[in-house]
């Protein structure tokens, strides 16, 4: 393949994210893990997959950083998740000394690449990554509007009993308990939501998109979800590499749009070989901008925790 991603963390999400790109062949794929053998060996059997797969993009494991190098794009899933109790900010310390010490080896070696950070807390450690790579703030996006976004788009599909590809919703803010699901803004063959189902019904969906992370961990237990994780980021990776110019809500660095100032936090933007090729400011409501306000307060009490600028 012509195109180089590196995904560091060869964990739940980082392999089956290695997985996709792979299957879809829109890359060569190079895992990378602290773990000795454990990117090395998912590496080779997702290779020893690809005849029976039919695809021929090449996959290595490695655990050095030097793998990466020369890498398009780089998806950062290094981390710890979480478990049964933990909310998402609960893995802050952890997760930021991890993701800083990844993003200053990695940008050195692909001083042109654009970062996808995964790792939780996702606006918080997508400030770790700007500060510690000095990107430009097209070059450093989160992951978390698409899941937040799919997550809605399944539970709308499953209560209106239609196809998940006639769906469209829009979640934007920071990935966590105050995130903000649009329904105006959230179709089902173009139709709004709220034409289709009572204020009641889409409170409960709503509810449940915001809890969505928390309902996996519950029932997976030792750990959180990544099927839907890894397929939001390959979502995200496609469009870059295919300079498809895709509108998708991602986490990006605002500096006025939608009054908010110096935070990474949900918005939908333009994706393209550039990375953020624009930040889409739609209308909102006196209650949506509220609930906006209010998310993009609480991202800025983490990001006050990392002791950033
Ligand atoms: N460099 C490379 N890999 C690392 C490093 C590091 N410095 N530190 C930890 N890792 C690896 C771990 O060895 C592990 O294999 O990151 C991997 C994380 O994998 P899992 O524990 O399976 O976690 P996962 O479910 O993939 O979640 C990873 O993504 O969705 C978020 O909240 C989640 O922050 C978590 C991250």
């Amino acid at each position: 393949m012509d195109k180089k991603v590196t995904v560091i963390g060869a964990g739940n999400v980082g392999a089956t994210t290695a997985q996709r790109l792979a299957e879809k062949e829109l890359c060569d794929v190079v895992l990378i893990d602290i773990v000795e053998g454990f990117p090395q060996g998912k590496a080779l059997d997702l290779t020893e997959a690809a005849p029976i797969e039919k695809h021929d993009a090449h996959l290595t494991g490695s655990n050095r950083y030097e793998a990466s190098a020369g890498s398009d794009i780089i998806i950062i899933t290094a981390g710890i998740p979480r478990k049964p109790g933990m909310s998402r900010d609960d893995l802050i310390s952890t997760n930021a000394g991890i993701v800083k010490n990844v993003i200053q080896q990695v940008s050195k070696l692909s001083p042109k690449s654009i970062l996808i950070i995964v790792s939780n807390p996702l606006d918080a450690m997508c400030h770790v990554a700007y500060e510690a790579s000095g990107f430009p703030k097209n070059r450093v996006l989160g992951m978390a509007g698409v899941l937040d976004s799919a997550r809605f788009r399944a539970f709308i599909a499953m209560e209106l009993n239609v196809s998940v590809e006639n769906t469209h919703a829009f979640v934007l803010g920071g990935h966590g308990d105050t995130m903000v699901p649009l329904p105006r803004y959230s179709t089902v063959a173009g139709i709004p939501i709220t034409e289709l189902l009572s204020k009641e019904r889409i409170d409960a969906l709503i509810d449940r998109t915001r809890k969505g992370g928390a309902e996996i961990v519950g029932l997976i237990k030792t750990g959180s979800a990544f099927y839907a994780p890894a397929s939001a980021a390959v979502e995200m990776t496609e469009s870059i590499l295919k300079d498809k110019k895709k509108i998708l809500p991602c986490a990006a660095y605002l500096e006025g749009e939608y009054g908010i100032n110096d935070l990474f936090i949900g918005v939908p933007v333009k994706l393209g070989k550039n990375g953020i090729e624009e930040i889409i400011q739609i209308s909102l409501t006196d209650d949506e901008k509220e609930a906006l306000q209010k998310s993009a307060d609480a991202v800025a009490e983490l990001k006050a925790l990392l002791n950033l600028n």
